[in-house]
Parts: structure tokens; sequence; C-alpha cells
């Protein structure tokens, strides 16, 4: 089963190595025990062992099923037989010999679809946020940001020669307005419109699922700066191919597409194949061709990978994933429909012991995401997910630093492949370990740890 050899892999990473090598070069037992510490609490980052499709899947980014299908493979190969006398290499960046007719015959089709000026195409998603936060504000600029926006975001802010660098309670919307009038009262620049603001959210935030107020937030930034020097960078990963007409994400749902100057969508996840864009106007792409040393100092992405990336566009266009789409609206409705209706759900939440806040009326909302944590005590996420490992369903336990402090949860990811039976028996399995650890909370049992985790401590001690 995989759980087996989930856990074997896992428990070996984190056997304790400074010792094993303390006889070895310095350089290496000195990256051991700063290893160690992580493998001490548990906390290390495994390359995990690929599962088969046995196992219960709330975790992978393949949402619209596009990959497990073999649908995205056969657009691909059927992408490649129109173009069989392709150049693989780019041989050279952007700014060199790397422009090629391709790329570029590709980023105007994916601009037209998503109703933008142009569109930029980077290596991954990470690589078009690190350089549009990183390229796009001068010195004496602001870049304002949600508190939980992704690491990419914060790779290139640290890039950024902004001058200000101002986070944002998650989506608040009065905390964006405090901000940014901070911001232009206590500098006349940012006033006259002679600097600028970049506002940096997500459409669908990954690790909570809830979406963005999109349309509040430009409404006060134009209320405070009607010079229009105050603008968005949006990066829709998470609602390409979930939200909007033919999956364009939430911008294009809502019509805002040129309300933002920076919409930046990824195909490594709903559209199964890997690559970032950047949807922007002719100024922003000149700027990140100009001053994202990335673009210039770097091969462009190669023909094999931006074919990959149109075969996924074309899913899109032509109709192809709407039916996806649906499914996971209706996967989502399932799920919590089923976890709130079970009685020992609504125990565990009187006592505490559980939440999924986009539970809460899910009824009432428009469209739901394909996120849903479910919250936990810090430290009992883990269980949960060795619980569920063992019952073959694999979700994952997220802790700080990826989430706030003092929070821990355990994030269920939903995809047009998840079958109501596998929600029958997800929800019954969270209820399961939530009875148990409630009964071990009132003192029923003589252990303090659940048999899940006391299952994969033996494994540890045996090995
Ligand atoms: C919100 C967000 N932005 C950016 C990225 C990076 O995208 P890519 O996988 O294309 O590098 C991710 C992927 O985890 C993400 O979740």
């Amino acid at each position: 089963m995989y759980s087996d050899l989930m856990l074997k892999t896992w428990l070996q990473e984190h056997t304790l190595q400074a010792q094993a090598v303390k006889d070895g070069p310095a350089f290496y037992r000195n990256l051991e025990q700063a290893l160690d510490i992580r493998r001490a609490d548990q906390g290390l980052m495994t390359a995990k062992p690929r599962w088969d499709q046995s196992v219960v899947d709330w975790t992978t980014s393949d949402f619209l099923s596009l990959n497990r299908s073999g649908r995205i493979r056969e657009a691909f190969l059927e992408e490649i037989a129109r173009h069989e006398n392709f150049v693989l290499s780019a041989s050279g960046s952007r700014v060199q010999y790397g422009n090629y007719p391709y790329i570029n015959e590709v980023e105007r089709e994916i601009s037209t679809f998503f109703g933008a000026e142009t569109a930029f195409i980077t290596h991954t998603g990470f690589h078009a946020n690190v350089n549009a936060v990183a390229a796009v504000p001068l010195p004496g600029d602001a870049i304002l940001y949600d508190e939980l926006v992704h690491a990419s975001t914060h790779e290139g802010m640290k890039l950024s020669v902004a001058a200000h660098k101002i986070s944002f309670r998650h989506n608040d919307v009065d905390s964006l307005y405090d901000a940014l009038i901070s911001l232009r009262d206590s500098h006349s620049a940012f006033k006259l419109g002679t600097q600028s603001i970049l506002i940096c959210v997500e459409s669908i935030y990954s690790m909570k699922g809830d979406v963005c107020p999109i349309k509040a937030f430009i409404d006060i930034s134009k209320e405070l700066f009607p010079l229009g020097n105050a603008q968005f960078l949006i990066d829709e990963a998470h609602s390409v191919g979930v939200l909007g007409p033919n999956g364009r994400g939430l911008i294009s749902m809502l019509g805002l597409e040129n309300e933002i100057a920076i919409r930046i969508h990824m195909c490594s996840k709903a559209l199964a194949s890997t690559g970032g864009i950047i949807l922007c106007n002719k100024t922003i792409r000149r700027v990140l061709i100009h001053r994202a040393t990335y673009v210039s100092t770097s091969g462009a992405p190669s023909f094999p990978m931006v074919a990959s990336m149109r075969a996924g566009i074309h899913l899109l266009m032509n109709g192809e994933t709407k039916k996806a789409q649906d499914d996971i609206q209706n996967i989502a409705k399932y799920f919590f429909g089923t976890l709130i209706s079970n009685p020992i759900w609504e125990e565990a939440v009187d006592e505490g012991l559980l939440t999924c806040p986009n539970s809460d009326d899910w009824e009432a909302r428009p469209f739901l995401t394909h996120i849903a944590p479910i919250f936990t005590r810090p430290g009992h996420e883990k269980y949960l997910f060795f619980h569920l490992l063992l019952c073959n369903m694999n979700a994952y336990n997220i802790s700080p630093p990826i989430i706030p402090k003092g929070t821990a949860l355990v994030r269920f990811v939903f995809h047009a492949h998840n079958t109501r039976e596998e929600v029958d028996a997800t929800v019954a399995a969270i209820c399961d370990w939530a009875r148990e650890m409630l009964d071990i909370e009132k003192g029923k049992f003589e252990s303090t740890l659940p048999s899940a985790a006391r299952h994969v401590y033996a494994l540890q001690a045996a090995m």
C-alpha cells in the first residue's frame, strides 16, 4: 500500500544524519547539522514517492484531471504533429536569438483569449511572479501585498528596488485602505502621481481557498489614487481553469480585465503542464524585457514547453474543460454538505477541535473554490494526515511557516476526478479520527496519541 512506502521514505528522511557524516568533509557535516534541526521536529521538506491512482487524491494540482485522463498528452502530441519541423531549443534569451516566431504566435493567441493587450511567457509561474514584482516597481515606488501571498511574490520583493514593501491583512479592505492612505499622506510623490504603487494579491489563496475581494480593492485604489498610479498584480494560479468563462479565471469572470495591470496565470496546475503567463499591456511587457534580468540573461522557454502550454489553453478555448469545471463545483458542494451533516463533525466544531471556514454558508455562495482547509489544533494536523494516509487518502498537513504561526490545517483540493464515494469515505475517516481525539481529550484512553500516530511512531522506533 502507498502509505507503507510513503511513511518509510518519510521516516528515513527524518533520521538524523550529522553524526553519520561527522568524519567526512566539514562542508557537508555543517549542512546535515542544519537539516537535522528540522528533522528533529519532523518538519523537513521531503520529496515524496509518487502514488498510483488507487490513492484518493485530495492533493494534486491536476484540478481538471487533464493529466490523469491523458487528455493533455493527446493535445500536446497533436500540437507537436502540427509543427513537425520544430526547432527544440530557443538557443538564446528573448533579447537575443530566443525570440522565435512560435512563442510570439502563442503569446498573441493567449492574449486574445484572456482579453489582454499582450501576454509574456515565462518558464514557470514562480518566475513570472518573481520577475514582474522585481522588475516593475521603480526606485522610490511602493509594493503593498496581502499577508498571505505566495513565496514567489516575496522572492520578487527581495529583488525589487521599491522603497516601501508593506503588507496588509489578508483580504481586508479596511487594512488595504489604511495602508494606501498612510502612503498617500506621508509621501507627497504618491499623491502627486510621480511614484507608483503595485498592489499584489491572488485570486484564490492556495492555503485558505478563499477569494480576493478584488472589486472592492480596485474601487478604493481608484478613489485614493485618481491619477492611476496605484495598480494591481493578481496571481491567478488557482483560478485559471477553475473559474470564469472557459476557465479564464477570476478577473475574466468579473469582467475586470481592463482594471488590472498584471495578471499572472500558471500552466502547472489546472492546465497540467508547466510555465507562467504574464498578461499585461505593452508598457509592462517592455519593462519586463528591459528590466527583468531573468528575461535578458536566461534562455527563452523552449518549443516543447510552449507547445504544452498551448495545448492546455486550446482545451480551455474549445470548451473541453467546462464539464470538469462543473464537476469541481459539484464535488465541493457534496463534500461540504456531507461534512457538516455528520454529527461527529458538529461535535468536533463545538469542541474547537476542527473547523472548515469554507463550509460556512456554502449553499449561499455564488461559486465555490477547489480548496478547503480543515483547521485543527497545532500538532494535530500531522495526526489527521497520518490517519488519512493509513486509509489510503492523501491530503497534506500544513503548518507554519507556510501558514501563520499558531495555525495548523489539512488541505483538501477538489478535482474533477474525485467521486462521491471518495467524499463519503473521506468524511467518515475525518470523523472517525475526530471521535478518537475527542475521546482522548475526555481521558477515555490511556494514550494521548491517536492510533495512526502510534502506528507511525512504532515504525520509526523499529527503524
Ligand atoms: C499562488 C501560487 N503562485 C505561484 C505558484 C508557482 O507556480 P509554478 O508552479 O508555475 O511555478 C504557485 C504554485 O504552487 C502558487 O500556488
